[in-house]
This record gives C-alpha cells, structure tokens and sequence, in this order.
C-alpha cells in the first residue's frame, strides 16, 4: 500500500495528492519552507496527515539549521513555527503538531547540557518525535476503527464525504479506517463517496483510496445525497473532521453541513470519526472556529479548465461547520462520545 508521508534520509517525502488518481508520484521536500508549500497546495491533506507534515516540517527545519547557540536556534524555531502555522487555518491538528514539537524542544534546551551538545541532541529529539507523531497516529486510527465499527450496520451503505482515509492521516484513515474495520469485521458495507466539490477528494482520493483496497465504493455527485437518503439507499453516514469544538459542533470539508442536515431529515445517523488531537475544547462552539477561504480559481476551474464566465466572482470556503444536534455520536480513539458532547468530548479528552 501506498504512504501518505515518510520520513526519509533526504528529508520528507509524500505522495503528491493533487496528482491522484492520474498519477502516483510521490515529492520529497528537503526544507520546511516546501513541507510548508506542500501543505498549503494540498500535495499532503487531511487533518491528521497536516499535523503528521506540520511536525516533520519542524524537524526537517530544525535538523538543517545553521544555528550555532541555542539562542539562535530559538529564533529560527520561531520562523519555522510560523511559515508552518500560516499554510491552513482550520486544521487543529496542525498546531498541536506545532505545539508538541515545540514543548519537545523547550525540554531539551532547559537542560544543563552546553549549547553545542544540546543542538546535536535537540536535532535528532525532533527527528524521533516526528516519527513518532507518524507512528501513533496509524495507532489511533486503529483504535477509532475498533470504537466505530460497531456503530455502522451489518450490511448496506455508508456515505462519506471528503477523504477521511489513509491518504489523510498517517495511514488506515479516521472515517475510511471505521469502515475498514467493520468490513474486516465482516460487515458487508459498501461505500458511497460524494464527489467533494470542488476540490473533488472523494471523486480523486476516496474512490481510489477504497479501490486500491477492494472495498465497493461507488461515485457519486454532492447534489445527489438527497435523492438517495430519500430512496432509503443510506443506512449511515460517516465523515473526518478538522476541528471539533467544546459543545461537539463539526468544521469539515465544505458541504459536510448539507448532509448532515440531510441526514437529519431522513432519520440517518450522523458519525464523526476524529482523534484527539481534533478537539479544540478551547472553543465553546464551532461560530469561533476560523473557516479558510481558498482561491476562487478552484470553483471557476476544474483541472486547469475554465467552467466559468471569466471574472465571474467566485467564494471557496474550505469548510462548514456542522452544529452538534446532527451529529449522532463522534468516535475517537478513547472511545465513542455521545450527546451532551460538552461533558463526553471533556471526560474523553481527560
Ligand atoms: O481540505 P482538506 O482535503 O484537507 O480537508 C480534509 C477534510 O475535510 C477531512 O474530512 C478531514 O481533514 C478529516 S481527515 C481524516
């Protein structure tokens, strides 16, 4: 199977997500400032896969510093922090890869060590936690996929929106993993992808993601959720997140909203499936979330194609936010919060 992203000698490498499914190439960036660019062009995506790329970026930053004191070294942490920081708004995940990092770093430099054995050591420390922000995150997803199968039904279809798979995380997926898991279980479930305009995730990745694995999944268009959820042709929906704030309202992909809604009506359970690292208890409720807005030339181009009148305007936000009365239940790696998600998203999150 495929990696999303590796640590390698010559530095970070991930496969080139923009590419798919025409091509299955794979950029390998050798300083932060590209890891950065990847990141902002969605060559890596994906909420989880972000903070994985955010915390090699600081690694690979660290690791090639010319910094010879630790003075130094902190203000060149600084800029490295911040040109990852700005790439996408709206993904937790990225800033508590940023975090993490930067505790693990702070640790090392407090020490009593002198300053040319604290760099040495600070560098390959980063390297390994890196690694390790890779490794626990396929953990995890596993550990959500054991949570949630139980939720999805013995046979049927599931909606998904986006790709919430292993293209977006470290591997095995956060929505993708739940339904890998109950059809390793035995369940007998195929999958209805929504194509995601207008960045088409589900149309390039997920549909190709679950083809490379055998899982049935069939293609179809945003406006066409409705039809089938009135056919009675979806028994559950389940869809990734990027951030989830205190009260278990939902950022994700734009047009995650309309189906929960959709769902609503038709009496179809809503599933999140999203780690820890997702939650942003910070916030009381997703109105404070902030939304990333993108280039109006990804609505008025499909493929480099204009679909559009020249100069028409055009808005692109990235995300929506799902209020928390559609969200039937949200399946993280500790287990599956339930309504008031205020108290299970804080009992969870410990
Ligand atoms: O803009 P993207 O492709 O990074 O958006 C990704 C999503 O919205 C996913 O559903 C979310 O990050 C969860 S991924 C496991």
């Amino acid at each position: 199977m495929f990696k999303t992203i590796e640590w390698t000698d010559d530095g970070v490498r991930m496969i080139d997500q923009t590419k798919l499914p025409r091509e299955e190439v794979y950029l390998t960036c050798r300083d932060y400032r590209e890891v950065a660019e990847a990141i902002r062009s969605m060559v890596i995506r994906g909420a989880p896969a972000i903070g994985v790329a955010a915390a090699m970026g600081v690694a690979l930053g660290v690791k090639n510093s010319q910094a010879t004191t630790v003075t130094e070294l902190r203000a060149e942490f600084d800029r490295i922090a911040e040109t990852i920081s700005r790439t996408r708004p709206t993904a937790v995940n990225l800033f508590w890869a940023v975090d993490r990092m930067r505790r693990v770093f702070e640790e090392l430099l407090a020490g009593p060590l002198p300053d040319a054995e604290k760099l040495a050591a600070v560098k390959s420390r980063l390297v390994e936690e890196a690694q390790g922000v890779l490794a626990e995150d396929v953990a995890i997803n596993r550990a959500m996929g054991r949570h949630g199968a139980a939720l999805l039904p013995d046979a049927g279809t599931v909606l998904t929106h986006c790709n919430a798979g292993a293209l977006a995380t470290g591997g095995y997926g956060t929505a993708l993993g739940v339904i890998r898991a109950a059809v390793a279980a035995g369940k007998k479930l195929q999958v209805f992808a929504d194509e995601t305009r207008p960045f088409l995730q589900g149309a390039r990745l997920t549909a190709w993601e679950l083809m490379q694995d055998g899982i049935p999944v069939t293609l179809i268009s945003d406006s066409m959720a409705g039809h089938f959820m009135k056919q009675g042709e979806i028994k559950a929906v389940i869809v990734g997140a990027d951030r989830i704030a205190a009260n278990g309202d939902v950022a994700n992909k734009i047009g995650t909203y309309s189906v929960a809604v959709l769902a609503h009506v038709h009496g179809i359970p809503f599933y999140v499936a999203a780690p820890i690292s997702t939650l942003d208890l910070r916030l009381a409720s997703g109105d404070l979330i902030p939304i990333e807005e993108r280039s109006s030339t990804e609505v008025t181009q499909l493929a480099g194609i204009s679909i559009a009148p020249a100069n028409v305007v055009a808005r692109h936000p990235a995300f929506d936010v799902t209020p928390h009365r559609y969200v039937t239940a949200i399946v993280t790696e500790r287990g599956v919060a339930r309504p008031p998600f205020t108290e299970s998203l804080r009992t969870l999150a410990g």
